[in-house]
This record gives structure tokens, C-alpha cells and sequence, in this order.
């Protein structure tokens, strides 16, 4: 059985045929309305949303299915202290399909480890967001034609934004993509994620604080907001909160065909006047993701029979145990501590379920 934790849990080839449902979807919504009659998706949201859980929602709707689920923590059983690996177990037993946010890194890969039904990665932590990268790629390649030899230009909170780490991992397998990391030195993009993917898939990247000066080579620019919720200090977020607000002016210098995405929601970091832009396409982001969401809904419940094979990394098994604080295992005590070797030559071990370097 297929679930969807990480984007490189898929091929390209199996994102460009994801991509390819999504558009004969959008030609023929009504192929596909009953094509999910009879089966249920249960939305876990353990962390605020709208826009993501909705887009799950409208989807299944959209395909003839039902929706159960909630909506915030407080509402379901981990407020009396269930594991997530038990909501996981009993979730199974009532839905076909399971998308589940956490704000514990790796909380969607125990469900996945536990449930007998397909879990869908919502949202983990600081961690990774598969599904909005869903959406990033196919607004990439119905604005360009393409997703090789692009400059994409990242600005604001690299270091918690989710959705940068996933779709950094994302373009990593296509050819001639150059990486523009535009970010306060404060929130700057990860190191595991500079070696471990930029560095390892030999793309090209460069660091910078300016987005005036990295504009004018960029053909796509994805803004983000400052994630204050990841914060451990108020008093930094209050300082950083403003750090890139993109208006009209700054785009005096950008190509003709820059396409600007944001996987909102937005704060302030856009300002409302660039919407009118043609170059805005943060709104028609929003409903490729419900259309890559109709797509990955299929695709899992049609492989739902389709045996998968163990992680074949090598594996430690509860040598040491994993120093990120928001690590699911921090909160999960009757989980095993696993690490994968994610780097052969230097021998760097990594946690499986947040990919926090091991410290041995
Ligand atoms: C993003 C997220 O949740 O990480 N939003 C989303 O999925 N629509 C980005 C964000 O919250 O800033």
C-alpha cells in the first residue's frame, strides 16, 4: 500500500502523471464525480487549517466521496492522550483514506507505519508538505510548459517553512534548476537540506538577504510567511515579522514572465496591489491544489493493493535517540528510535522520522 509522507516518496515519472490526471480533471470534472462514490477520506487535523483541510474536503466531495475528520487537537482523542499510532489503528476502521496534519515532525510516517489504509502528509511540523508541493508543481508547469531549467527564487522563513523543504526536494530531480535562497540570516534554509539535497544533487544555489538584487533573474519567486507559530521567542518574530514585503515597485525589476507563488495563508508579505498583476498566481495555486489533491486521492486508493517495499537503508535501532525537540518521538515514549544512514561517505545518520541529524 502507497502513502505519501515525503514527495520523494514519488517518482517523477509518478508526478508528472499525478500532473497529468489534475489537468484531464480540470478538462473533464464530470469523469470524475462519482469515481470515489462509496469511499471516505477522514481529515486528522492535530494543527489549525483551512485552506489545506478544505482542499481535501472539496476534493473528495469533488470525486463523489464523503469527508469525516477534525478540525483541532482539543476535539479528538490525543486531548485524553492517544498515541498517534492507535488514532491511526482506529481511524482505519472508519475511512478508506487518511490526510493527517501534526505539528510533531514525523507523526504522519508513525500513522502510515500503523494504519492499514493510505495516510496523506498534510503538514508536519517544520518538516515537509508534500501535497502543497502538489500544488507548487503543477502552477510551475501550467505557468511555464516545464519544470527544468528554472531560477526559482525562495524569500522569507526557509528555516520552518515546510513547504520551501519539500519543494526544494521536489525540483532536485529535474535538470537546470538554480535556487535563489532569500531569507534573513535568522531563518535561513536548513543545513541537512543544503547537503543532503542541494548539495548532494549538485544544484545550483545561492545565498542572499536582498530580493532586489535577486530579482531580476528569477522566472518564479515563492513567497512565504514568517511561521510565527514556530517561534520559541516572540521577541524575534516581532523583529523578523517584516522582513520581506513584496509591492509593485520591487517588481519593476522582475522578467515579464515571473510567475509569484505563495502557498498562503498571506500576512503582509505581499502586498494586496500585486494581486492585479498577471505575474500573481498564488490564487490559481490554491486551486491546483485541490485538483493535485483529486488526483492523489485516486492514485493511492487505486495502489491501495500494491505491495510496497521496506525502507532497504540501513537501520540503528535505539542506540541513541533523536535531539529535536519536535521530533514525534519526543511525545510518542513507546516509539522505537530509528535512524537511516542518509549519507554513505560521510556516515551521517539520520532520525527516520524527523531527518534530524543523529548525534552519536
Ligand atoms: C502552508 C503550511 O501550512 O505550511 N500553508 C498551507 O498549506 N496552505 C504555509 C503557511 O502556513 O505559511
Amino acid at each position: 500500500m502507497r502513502s505519501l509522507i515525503d514527495i520523494v516518496d514519488f517518482s517523477v515519472e509518478e508526478l508528472h502523471e499525478l500532473m497529468m490526471t489534475a489537468c484531464d480533471i480540470i478538462d473533464n470534472p464530470a469523469k470524475y464525480a462519482e469515481k470515489c462514490k462509496g469511499k471516505k477520506l477522514a481529515t486528522l487535523f492535530f494543527e489549525p487549517s483551512t485552506r489545506t483541510r478544505l482542499s481535501f474536503e472539496a476534493a473528495m466531495l469533488e470525486l463523489g466521496g464523503t469527508v469525516i475528520g477534525f478540525s483541532e487537537a482539543n476535539s479528538s482523542s490525543a486531548a485524553k492522550g492517544e498515541s498517534v499510532a492507535d488514532t491511526a489503528k482506529v481511524i482505519s476502521c472508519y475511512a478508506d483514506i487518511i490526510a493527517m496534519r501534526h505539528p510533531k515532525e514525523g507523526a504522519p510516517y508513525v500513522a502510515s507505519k500503523n494504519a492499514t489504509v493510505p495516510v496523506i502528509n498534510a503538514g508536519d511540523g517544520a518538516h515537509c508538505h508534500p501535497t502543497q508541493t502538489l500544488a507548487d508543481i503543477l502552477t510551475i508547469f501550467r505557468e511555464k510548459g516545464r519544470l527544468d531549467n528554472i531560477t526559482i527564487g525562495f524569500c522569507g522563513d526557509l528555516k520552518y517553512g515546510r513547504t520551501v523543504h519539500s519543494l526544494i526536494s521536489a525540483l532536485a530531480r529535474y535538470t537546470g534548476i538554480k535556487v535563489v535562497l532569500i531569507s534573513p540570516e535568522e531563518l535561513k534554509l536548513p543545513g541537512y537540506i543544503k547537503t543532503d539535497v542541494l548539495d548532494k544533487n549538485n544544484m545550483q544555489y545561492e545565498e542572499t538577504v536582498s530580493l532586489e538584487d535577486a530579482m531580476p533573474e528569477l522566472d518564479v519567486l515563492y513567497m512565504t510567511r514568517i511561521q510565527r507559530e514556530r517561534f520559541d521567542d516572540a521577541d524575534e518574530y516581532e523583529r523578523l515579522k517584516d522582513s520581506y514585503i513584496l509591492t509593485v515597485d520591487k517588481l519593476a525589476n522582475a522578467k515579464k514572465e515571473l510567475s509569484i507563488l505563495h502557498p498562503l495563508p498571506r500576512v503582509n508579505e505581499i502586498s494586496v496591489a500585486v494581486d492585479k498583476d498577471p505575474r500573481a498566481c498564488y490564487f490559481k495555486q490554491v486551486l491546483n491544489g485541490k485538483f493535485m489533491r483529486m488526483a492523489l486521492i485516486l492514485k493511492l486508493l487505486e495502489e491501495v493493493d500494491v505491495d510496497t517495499k521496506e525502507d532497504a537503508h540501513e537501520l540503528v535501532i535505539n542506540r541513541i535517540f533523536c535531539k529535536n525537540p519536535k521530533c514525534i518521538t519526543t511525545t510518542e515514549q513507546e516509539l522505537e528510535h530509528v535512524f537511516k544512514l542518509s549519507d554513505k561517505e560521510s556516515g551521517v545518520y539520520r532520525c527516520i522520522y524527523c531527518e534530524e541529524k543523529a548525534k552519536i
